[in-house]
């Protein structure tokens, strides 16, 4: 696609903190971007955010928690869309405080369903929605899935699993034209962290997420696996 002017495009996860700079991203080049949100008020506050750019931001309550909620996802996406051209999952929150051994089965049975069933949800719910030679489908996700993080365990082993189901999704979609990527990001100075005080001057924002994604679409790069960690490294490839 050597242009998102007009591009359909589905971000799940936009109204959150690395979801809003890539929205904004997509919407400079013109793109027409979906965004569901569990939370009204989230959604007032990425327009109000989004306010001013060019492109067409929609707003969708909607909620990846559960099949039956995201089927009603899926059915409204398609009503007004027909067929996507990119579907962005940028989905779940951190957790860190105990050891493994004292996570309780709530914490467990949370982090699994917010970090993991809900990137299920979204690739069963949004990759039949693809344009099939065309369409691309990008999933992100953090550090903790290439490495050990004592203390925020189940989220590093979600991870982890998104990274292999990612893997999966790209093989299973070889012998289509869908294109699969998967940014794994270091840190970012999201809006909400700059709350809590600055960030690390090498450290991304979100909106420069969006910028590389903007970058992988139109030159529509072969490589499933991107790693973003901060400005000092290299752009690294697998
Ligand atoms: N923040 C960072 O510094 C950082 C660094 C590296 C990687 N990442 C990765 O970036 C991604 C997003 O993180 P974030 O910092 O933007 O988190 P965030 O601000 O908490 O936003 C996460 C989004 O996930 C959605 N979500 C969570 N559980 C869901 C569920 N069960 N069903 C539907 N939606 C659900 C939320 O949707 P609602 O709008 O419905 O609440 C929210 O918009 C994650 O994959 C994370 O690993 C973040």
């Amino acid at each position: 696609m050597a242009s998102l002017e007009g591009a359909k495009v589905v971000v799940a996860g936009g109204a959150g903190g690395v979801g809003e700079g890539i929205v904004r991203s997509l919407l400079r080049q013109g793109a027409r971007v979906l965004v569901p949100s569990r939370s009204e008020e989230k959604l007032r506050g990425l327009e109000e955010y989004c306010q001013g750019l060019p492109g067409e931001l929609i707003t969708m309550p909607g909620d990846l928690s559960g099949e039956e909620t995201a089927r009603d996802l899926q059915n409204r996406i398609y009503e007004r869309f027909r067929e996507l051209d990119v579907a962005v999952a940028s989905l779940g929150g951190w957790w860190q405080g105990k050891p493994l051994t004292s996570v309780d089965m709530a914490t467990w049975d949370r982090i699994l369903r917010e970090n993991l069933t809900s990137h299920f949800l979204a690739l069963k719910m949004l990759v039949p929605l693809l344009h099939p030679k065309t369409g691309s489908y990008v999933h992100i996700n953090g550090f903790s899935a290439e490495q050990a993080y004592p203390m925020a365990g189940p989220v590093a082993m979600a991870a982890a699993a998104q990274k292999s189901m990612v893997l999966t999704l790209a093989e299973e979609l070889e012998p289509t034209g869908i294109h699969v990527y998967e940014l794994i990001l270091g840190p970012l100075q999201t809006r909400e962290r700059l709350l809590r005080g600055p960030g690390q001057p090498d450290w991304y924002t979100p909106e420069e997420i969006g910028e590389q994604i903007v970058g992988l679409l139109t030159r529509r790069d072969d490589e499933v696996v991107h790693r973003l960690l901060s400005k000092r490294e290299v752009w690294q490839v697998n």
